[in-house]
C-alpha cells in the first residue's frame, strides 16, 4: 500500500473525531474523563504516524567560555499515536523524549535544570524501596548525563535529587571524543518511574574528527530512541512490573522486571520514516527500562515470513567511533547501550524495511519462555519512497582515528563484583545486589585518579545485566564462564571454559556492557577525569532502583593514602 495515501486517509479520519483534536482542558467540564478514544492501544494501526525527530535544544546564551542552557522538567499531554487520546507525560522542556543537545568537544555546557513537575507523581511509589520511604517527597528528580566525564557535583548522583520549584546548575566539560550520549533522571529509588514517565533525551557530542569523516548529516542523521510503554484504554501510561514467573506485581509495588506492550521510537508508537535510497546515519539508544533489543532490518512483510535481511554498519559504540566499522546483520543493545550506525538504503527503491527485534524478554530468557511478556517483533518501518535528492550515492565507510582506550599492561588491581538475586521464601526476587551490598552500605571501592583497573562482574542470576560505570569509558577485555560450586562453597571465582573476546561491535569505548548469566565479564577501566563520588550499577532500571547500584570513590592522584 502507498503509505502516503494511507496516512492522508487517516488524517481525515482523525480530523472528524473531536476527542483527538480538542485538548482535555478545553472539553466540557463535568464529564470527569476523556471522551472514548477511537481505538484502544491493542487495536491501533501500525506505521501510520511519521517518526518524530526530537527538537534540537537551543542554548539560552553563549557566554565567552560556555553554552548556557535552561531545561525545565514538566508534565504535559500528548498522544503517542494518532488514534489514541493524549497521554500524560513528563518530559524535559515539555517533550518526550527530551530535546537533543548538540554540543562541541572542548566547549563546556552549563545547564540549569529546573524541576517544574507537579507535586503528585504519575505512578504509585513503593515505599519499601530504598530511598523512597516517606517522608521523602514523591516527586523529585536529578538529571545525569550518561557516558560523560563530569565532575561529581554535576554528575547527578542519585541522592542529589531536588523537588518541584527548585533547580540545579550543572556543568559539562565536553572534554571527550564525539559520541552519542544521553541524559535521564537518576533519583534514588524512583529512577525507573521517572524515566518511564518520559525523562530522557539525547546529548550528541561532536568534534573535528567527526566532521572530517563527512558522515550523512542533517536530514540523513536520525536519532532512534527505542523504548517500550504500556497504555490503558484511555491512553495513559501503565507501570506494572512482573516477577520472574511473568506474574504482575500488586499495584504500586516493585518487581524485578518491566516489559511493556508497545514499542515507542522517539516518542511515537510504531512510527515510520520515509527515506531516500541513500546512506543514513542512525544514532540508536536503547532507552527502555528492562528490555533488551536484538535489532535487524527486515524486507519481509511480517515477522512470521522468512526474514530478508538488510546488512548495515556500526561505526560507533557508547563512547565514540570504533577503529574499524563492522558489518552487522543483528545488533544487540541492552538498556542504556548506544550504537552509531550507517544504513544504506541505496538500491531499495520502492521497498519497505522494518526495524525488527527478536530479543526475548527477559533476556536471554533461559529460565522460562515467558508468554506474559510482549516480544515486540517490530518497532518501526522505513518505506524507501522518497526520490534521491542528489548528492553522493556512493558512500565509503569512514576510517576514524583509533579510540582512546586504556592499556591492559597498566592494570594493577582486579576487583570482583558478584551479581546475585536476593530471594524471599517463595523464591521471588526481593532485590538484586552487587557483592550482597546495597547502595547505603559504606563505599568499598576507592580507586585512584588516573589509575587503571580490571573490574570483573560475575553473574550468578538468570538474567543478563547491562553494567554501567559513571565517569569513565572502559574497554571490554573478555567474557568467560565460572564454576558456580566453587563460588558457592569457597567464595572463589574459578574461571572455566575458553575466554571470549568482545564482539566485533564492542571493540571501542564503552560505558555499559552486558554480563550474561553464568559469565564473568572483565572490563579494563582507566579512572581519568576527576576525584570524587560516583556510582556503578545495572542499567535495568528496576534493578538499579532495588538495589543493584553502589557508590565508588575516586581519590586524588598522588601517593596512595595510608589506610587505617
Ligand atoms: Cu544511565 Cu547511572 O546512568
Ligand atoms: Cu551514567
Ligand atoms: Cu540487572
Amino acid at each position: 500500500m502507498d503509505p502516503t495515501s494511507r496516512r492522508n486517509f487517516l488524517k481525515l479520519c482523525a480530523a472528524s473525531v473531536p476527542s483527538l483534536v480538542v485538548p482535555r482542558h478545553l472539553r466540557a467540564a463535568g464529564t470527569g474523563s476523556d471522551a472514548p478514544p477511537t481505538r484502544t492501544p491493542a487495536s491501533i494501526d501500525r506505521y501510520i504516524d511519521p517518526l518524530p525527530i526530537p527538537k534540537r535544544l537551543a542554548p539560552t546564551e553563549g557566554s565567552g567560555r560556555a553554552e548556557i542552557y535552561r531545561v525545565r522538567m514538566m508534565e504535559f499531554r500528548r498522544p503517542l499515536h494518532s488514534q489514541l487520546p493524549p497521554t500524560t507525560l513528563w518530559g524535559f522542556e515539555g517533550q518526550y523524549p527530551g530535546p537533543t543537545f548538540e554540543v562541541w568537544r572542548g566547549r563546556p555546557a552549563v545547564v540549569y535544570w529546573e524541576n517544574q513537575l507537579p507535586e503528585k507523581h504519575l505512578f504509585m511509589i513503593d515505599p519499601r524501596i530504598h530511598g523512597a520511604m516517606p517522608p521523602t517527597p514523591a516527586v523529585r528528580t536529578v538529571p545525569h548525563l550518561h557516558g560523560s566525564r563530569t565532575r561529581s557535583e554535576s554528575d547527578g548522583l542519585p541522592e542529589k535529587w531536588f523537588t518541584p520549584g527548585t533547580s540545579v546548575r550543572y556543568s559539562y566539560p565536553n572534554q571527550q571524543p564525539a559520541a552519542t550520549l544521553w541524559y535521564h533522571d537518576h533519583a534514588l529509588g524512583i529512577t525507573r518511574l521517572n524515566v518511564y514517565a518520559g525523562l530522557s533525551g539525547l546529548y550528541l557530542l561532536h568534534d573535528d574528527e567527526e566532521r572530517r569523516l563527512e558522515l550523512p548529516s542533517g536530514a540523513y542523521e536520525i536519532p532512534l530512541v527505542l523504548q517500550d510503554r504500556t497504555l490503558d484504554d484511555q491512553g495513559q501510561l501503565v507501570y506494572r512490573p512482573t516477577f520472574e514467573d511473568g506474574k504482575p506485581a500488586p499495584a504500586g509495588t516493585w518487581a524485578p522486571e518491566f516489559f511493556a506492550e508497545l514499542p515507542v521510537v522517539n516518542g511515537a508508537i510504531y512510527p515510520h520514516l520515509e527515506v531516500e535510497p541513500r546512506p543514513y546515519r542512525f544514532r540508536v539508544l536503547n532507552g527502555a527500562n528492562s528490555r533488551f533489543f536484538n535489532l535487524f532490518l527486515n524486507l519481509a512483510k511480517g515477522p512470521t515470513d522468512v526474514p530478508s535481511l538488510v546488512n548495515f554498519h556500526q561505526i560507533g559504540t557508547d563512547g565514540g567511533f570504533m577503529a574499524k566499522p563492522v558489518e552487522l546483520t543483528h545488533l544487540l543493545l541492552g538498556p542504556a547501550e548506544r550504537a552509531d550506525l550507517i544504513v544504506d538504503f541505496s538500491g531499495l527503491e520502492g521497498k519497505v524495511v522494518t526495524l525488527s527485534n527478536n530479543a526475548p524478554a527477559p533476556y536471554p530468557g533461559w529460565s522460562m519462555l515467558n508468554p506474559n511478556h510482549a516480544r515486540l517483533y517490530e518497532l518501526m518501518r522505513f518505506p524507501v519512497s522518497l526520490p534521491h535528492s542528489g548528492g553522493r550515492r556512493i558512500f565509503s565507510l569512514p576510517a576514524p582515528p583509533p579510540p582512546e582506550l586504556p592499556d591492559p599492561a597498566q592494570a594493577a588491581t582486579t576487583r570482583d563484583f558478584i551479581l546475585a538475586d536476593h530471594l524471599d521464601s517463595q523464591g521471588r526476587t526481593l532485590a538484586v545486589r552487587i557483592n550482597h551490598k546495597g547502595y547505603d552500605d559504606p563505599v568499598t571501592e576507592v580507586v585512584r585518579l588516573g589509575s587503571t583497573e580490571k573490574w570483573r562482574f560475575i553473574n550468578t542470576t538468570d538474567d543478563a545485566h547491562p553494567m554501567h560505570l559513571h565517569l569513565v569509558q572502559f574497554e571490554i577485555l573478555e567474557r568467560q564462564g565460572f564454576d558456580p560450586a566453587a563460588l558457592m562453597t569457597r567464595g572463589k571465582v574459578v574461571l572455566i571454559g575458553t575466554p571470549r573476546g568482545p564482539e566485533a561491535n564492542e571493540i571501542g569505548r564503552k560505558d555499559t556492557a552486558i554480563v550474561n548469566p553464568g559469565d564473568v565479564l572483565t572490563v579494563l577501566v582507566r579512572f581519568d577525569g576527576y576525584a570524587g563520588r560516583y556510582v556503578y550499577h545495572c542499567h535495568m532500571l528496576e534493578h538499579e532502583d532495588n538495589d543493584m547500584m553502589r557508590p565508588y570513590e575516586v581519590s586524588p592522584a598522588g601517593p596512595r593514602p595510608t589506610e587505617c
